[in-house]
């Protein structure tokens, strides 16, 4: 950044600073106004988020008793919440929520998928186009991004997040978020705090967590989502260090206000006021109550607690008004920031046709993120693209079934809409003047009772005439998502038994994984001839699958997570701490297994490209630097294929002597760059050498002088390196501890040029 350029922004912050301070004010002054019309049973409506059912009391919106709604998701079923609203006494707009996880009358590919992109203007658009599709109908909430870090696919939920790593889980948090909100609307980072941490990969279940590891590793994204304007912040189900997050005080208010300096309103997820009596914390409502909404909790979803439950906590002195009107102003000052005044009315036959016809920018988006996501992980003889293939057959029930393309979260897309992968492959192959026969053969060919042995032997027969068979095989819908935890990650019998006997027919194949996960691929990996996964490709995403397929465009996705060989390996990721004894081949006494590899299948980070991309060893703009520096990092980057390709130059750092123990490498940087067959570019991408730094014990941040190792290349195990000197060091609050990728335009555009 340029001295010019600071002072310029620097200006105008403090512009925009002063008028947003005013607009803060005017709020706070028609809060403090409406507050003293309420009446307590306002009040509660206000905390109050109450969810369609089949039997839904309209009058408790016109009495004020449900001050806020959710999955009133169509134009019609909204309408009747307006006529009900519009007769209430003091018209406070309603926040009125739903899921929209990737996407609402167009599917894009989910949030993992699009995490392998590694390119955030094209998550921002999907983000700013579900959120177009959806406030057509009166939605003006969304309980979106999840910006949960996993480190065990085990977990379902895997799929709506950005997958392992810090740094792009934050930049992505940013980008999803600033998408949301430019299409209209309000955004929240979910799921507070560490959800994605359960034991064993199952679904709920608790966290144990030191606090410089959750500071380091699990806040930054919600902290990126927050700076980018996440009005909102959803408490997780697990416990937390023994504690509930419903009713985790200390992370609500401690970590989340205090140090994250959060204004918005924080709301329970689904019933989870009520399932605390599961946790064991009470039998009695009252008591869940009062502990949920002293912790910090201003707004129930689906207990109902509250409401019920508040008058009698107030009344007794458990909870005391200035909390009740505590949580109000939070809830208030949301609605007013984001105008919700101005939605509160409906067209419905407009709404109507708005969601009835596909909208054409939401089908480019959907292309390019199927381009953009479909990730190539083996293709060892450059089986594809393919080319001259004149006849084709496409094989397994996965290929053809647009339920299984939607992935867990339908929410308004139609199963009419979707190309799947058999029909986008035919359409393109015909232009390749190729032809396809489809073989359902063992349909999804999940489960034992579907290993007809017949059935696959005349698939594989037949397959057998074409001239290149590609397989789909992986998930269905609902084996990904929300209560969808697996305990093997392998592909099912009858699928392998598929892949093999397709193998035996001595024609080339491409298996094409779906699903919203790593899935194990030691058995099929050395009989097939390429692997790539196309996740759930929503409405219109195999269209860019089969682009990619046929060569009209490169691969270019990469891992967003690191993928296993088996489940045991599983918690893995690329930035553990290092050990005292490292894994070695020849010395049993190491850190590693006994009975398979102790490297994953394939690392972080990791996705092919056709042709071969080299990038130089990383040279640094300035070997030393302070606390306060940005040093580039800088490659050349070689496309010496015979195709374009987009490659992303990945930046690793290594502190390698610090008073804690510090991850072997860290993403720190990257940067996509597209080349021209035979062109060689230069890419610099900048570090900040504040985000180098760690949290300790007392919640403080530290950045420690000494040497650093930088790492680049194209995946976690990149080899080549240049030592950085840091000079000075710092050690900053939390709450100043660097957001990483605040800066996310200056970073990863693709083709930007340096
Ligand atoms: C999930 C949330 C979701 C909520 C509302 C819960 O079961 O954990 O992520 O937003 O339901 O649908």
């Amino acid at each position: 950044m340029s001295p010019r350029w600071s002072a310029v922004s620097l200006a105008a912050a403090l512009v925009a600073g002063f008028a947003s301070q005013a607009h803060a004010d005017a709020i706070d002054r028609r809060i403090d106004a409406l507050m003293r019309k309420m009446t307590l049973e306002d009040k509660i409506g206000q905390v109050t988020l109450a969810s369609i059912a089949e039997v839904f009391d309209y009058d408790k919106v016109t009495s004020g008793a449900y001050g806020n709604v959710m999955n009133f998701g169509t134009a019609p079923e909204f309408a009747k919440v307006l006529a009900a609203w519009r007769k209430s006494r003091l018209k406070i707009p309603l926040l009125h929520g739903t899921d929209i996880i990737y996407g609402n009358r167009t599917l894009f590919v989910p949030p993992l998928g699009q995490a392998a992109s590694f390119d955030l203007a094209l998550n921002r658009a999907a983000s700013e186009q579900a959120a177009l599709e959806s406030v057509a109908a009166g939605t003006n909430w969304t309980y979106a991004p999840m910006v949960d870090l996993n480190r065990d696919p085990r977990w379902g939920r895997v799929v709506e997040g950005a997958g392992e790593d810090v740094h792009l889980a934050s930049c992505l948090a940013g980008a999803r978020v600033e998408g949301l909100r430019a299409g209209g609307l309000v955004a929240t980072a979910k799921h507070f705090v560490a959800y994605g941490f359960g034991e064993g990969g199952r679904d709920y279940d608790a966290v144990e967590m030191g606090e410089p590891f959750l500071r380091d590793r699990v806040l930054p994204p919600f902290r990126a989502a927050i700076a980018a304007g996440a009005q909102t912040v959803m408490s997780s189900f697990n416990a937390f260090n023994g504690v509930p997050a419903t009713a985790n005080r200390h992370l609500l208010d401690d970590i989340l206000r205090r140090d994250m300096k959060f204004r918005g309103l924080v709301t329970s997820d689904w019933g989870a006021i009520d399932q605390l009596k599961n946790h064991g914390l009470s039998p009695d409502p009252l008591d869940l109550t009062v502990a949920t909404f002293n912790a910090g909790v201003d707004l129930d979803m689906a207990s109902d607690f509250f409401r019920k439950y508040l008058p009698t906590a107030i009344a007794q002195g458990k909870v005391s008004k200035a909390r009740l009107d505590e949580a109000v102003r939070r809830v208030l000052r949301v609605k007013f920031e984001a105008d919700l005044e101005k939605r509160m009315h409906l067209d419905p036959e407009a709404a109507k046709a708005a969601q009835a016809k596909l909208d054409r920018r939401g089908r480019e988006i959907a292309i390019e993120m199927g381009r953009r996501t479909t990730l190539l992980l083996h293709n060892p003889k450059d089986r594809l693209p393919l080319a001259g293939v004149k006849r084709l057959a496409v094989v397994g029930g996965l290929a053809d079934s647009p339920r299984d393309h939607m992935g867990p979260h339908p929410a308004l897309s139609q199963m009419g809409d979707i190309v799947t992968l058999r029909a986008a492959i035919t359409e393109r192959a015909a232009k390749a003047g190729a032809s396809v026969d489809y073989l359902a053969a063992c349909g999804a060919c999940r489960f034992p009772a579907e290993t007809d042995e017949a059935t696959i032997a005349d698939a594989a027969k037949a397959a057998g005439e074409a001239d290149v068979i590609v397989v789909v095989v992986g998930e269905t819908y609902e084996e990904s998502g929300e209560a969808a935890a697996r305990a093997d990650l392998a592909l099912s019998a009858p699928q392998v038994k598929l892949v093999e006997a397709l193998a035996a027919t001595g024609k080339p194949v491409v298996v094409l994984l779906t699903g919203g996960r790593p899935m194990l691929v030691e058995t099929i990996i050395d009989k097939v001839d390429a692997i790539a996964m196309v996740w759930f490709p929503g409405t219109y995403g195999a269209i860019g699958a089969a682009e990619v397929l046929f060569g009209d465009v490169s691969p270019s996705a990469r891992l967003p997570l690191t993928w296993p060989r088996s489940t045991g390996q599983l918690p893995l990721s690329y930035d553990r701490l290092p050990t005292g004894r490292p894994a070695s081949a020849d010395d049993k006494w190491t850190n590693k297994y006994i009975d398979i590899a102790w490297t994953p299948r394939f690392p972080f980070g990791y996705g092919l490209s056709y042709g071969t991309t080299t990038v130089s060893a990383p040279r640094l703009d300035k070997a030393t630097a302070k606390a306060e520096d940005t040093v580039k990092v800088v490659v050349s980057v070689t496309n010496s294929g015979r195709m374009a390709v987009r490659e992303t130059v990945q930046v690793y750092v290594n502190d390698v002597i610090a008073s804690r123990s510090r991850p072997s490498r860290e993403l720190k940087g990257y940067a996509q760059v597209d080349l021209a067959p035979g062109e060689t570019r230069e890419v610099a991408v900048p570090i900040r050498i504040a985000s180098l730094g760690f949290h300790v014990e007392d919640g403080s941040y530290v950045v420690e002088p000494g040497t650093f190792r930088v790492f680049a290349g194209k995946d976690a195990t990149a080899e080549a390196f240049t030592d950085l000197e840091v000079t000075s060091g710092s050690k900053v609050p939390p709450w100043a501890a660097p957001i990483p990728c605040v800066d996310r335009d200056e970073a990863a555009k693709p083709g930007k040029r340096p």
